[in-house]
């Protein structure tokens, strides 16, 4: 451990000349993170590399990991890359060559991540795949949801809603191999309503980095090669659904074409509650980053982790945990989202009269 003790030293050294992105750890500075005295020298310290911390459900993940940790006595040293490949990348060899015992990665690109994987294997770390798969590698382990669920959720939801008509799809970033997932999901619940003739997809795109102004621009696109005859729009997640919703509403359509999400974020469950958007897809956030952090304990323990499922990342079946997502709409804003105490009531309702809002 004094061999990781004296990297860990050089590599804060390296930090504060570089002033490298966002720095997080346990709510202490970075120097306090060198000050560890030899008491503290068996502490597990888990590196996390993560994409971006612009969703507001990436500043839960993070939130949370920060308290579990803490919790659980192991230091977490976590860093996000604001969507640059390059970047992370030296953040994750940063945090290798700090001697962390396990490195977690929420992956930007899931093809480039791979070389994250080599370099911290080649010291003898461990790698979690948070959330995202890292592709064409030897990540040790998967801790996500069930993410062709999601995109079956968003469509078989506004299926029902929606049996015939205009369809629009607006997806997530072609690097993020969840985007894909999405994808997949959502298109298989279709195909047997567009092999009928039922639903005409009319538009089809992914968005650069899940920008919401993309998706904007999209259903912009959209709306005008169709005339405003949309019926119906699948979007990969809340933040794309909010730049989906800012287009309609420029047509005086938004409300009046359902419109699918995915995060419950507080935004979008406001939109929900106020009939602008049709649904969301929860997951549970609390649930994903402590089953990752337990995970990756016993990956620093070399202890056996548990998984529920295998999935091919193109090089490798990798041992996987999948959660459940769970689907959000009006009717049930109340009994999911509410009684975990995700967002507060007063919060998701605070643009609903009070004699309009459910009894609590
Ligand atoms: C996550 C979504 C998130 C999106 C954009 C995906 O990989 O699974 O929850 O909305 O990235 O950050």
């Amino acid at each position: 451990m004094a061999f990781k003790k004296l990297k860990k030293t050089v590599a804060v050294l390296s930090i504060a000349a570089l002033t490298m992105g966002v720095f997080a750890g346990c709510g202490q500075s970075v120097e306090e993170q060198t000050s560890d005295n030899g008491a503290n020298d068996d502490k597990i310290v888990i590196g996390f590399s993560m994409d971006t911390l612009k969703e507001e459900r990436w500043q839960k993940d993070r939130d949370v990991l920060m308290a579990r940790a803490k919790e659980l006595g192991v230091e977490i040293l976590i860093q996000a890359a604001n969507g640059d490949d390059n970047k992370q990348i030296a953040q994750a060899e940063n945090l290798i060559s700090q001697g962390v015992d396990v490195l977690m990665v929420a992956p930007h690109n899931a093809e480039v991540a791979a070389s994250i994987v080599e370099a911290a294997h080649e010291e003898g770390i461990p790698v979690l795949s948070y959330d995202r798969l890292i592709k064409n590698s030897d990540v040790d382990v998967y801790v996500s949801f069930d993410n062709e669920k999601v995109g079956r959720l968003q469509a078989e939801y506004i299926t029902k809603l929606v049996p015939k008509g205009n369809y629009v799809y607006i997806g997530g970033a072609p690097t993020d191999n969840n985007a894909h997932l999405f994808k997949k999901g959502a298109m298989d619940i279709l195909k047997p309503f567009i092999d009928k003739g039922d639903i005409n997809l009319v538009y089809d795109q992914m968005s650069k980095d899940w920008q919401p102004s993309e998706a904007q621009k999209h259903m912009e696109n959209a709306l005008t090669a169709n005339k405003n005859k949309v019926d119906a729009v699948i979007c990969a997640n809340d933040g794309t659904g909010g730049g989906a919703i800012s287009a309609l509403a420029e047509q005086q359509l938004a409300g009046k074409v359902p419109v699918t999400g995915q995060d419950a974020e507080l935004a979008a469950c406001q939109r929900i509650v106020e009939g602008l958007q049709s649904m969301t897809v929860y997951k549970p956030i609390p649930k994903l980053a402590e089953t990752a952090l337990d995970t990756a304990i016993k990956l620093a323990k070399k202890e056996e982790v548990e998984t529920n499922n295998k999935v091919n990342n193109g090089k490798i079946d990798v041992p996987s945990v999948l959660l459940e997502p769970v689907v959000v709409d009006k009717e049930n804003m109340m009994d999911t989202i509410v009684k975990d105490n995700y967002h507060p009531f007063e919060e998701i309702y605070k643009n609903i009269p009070e004699d309009q809002r459910p009894k609590q």
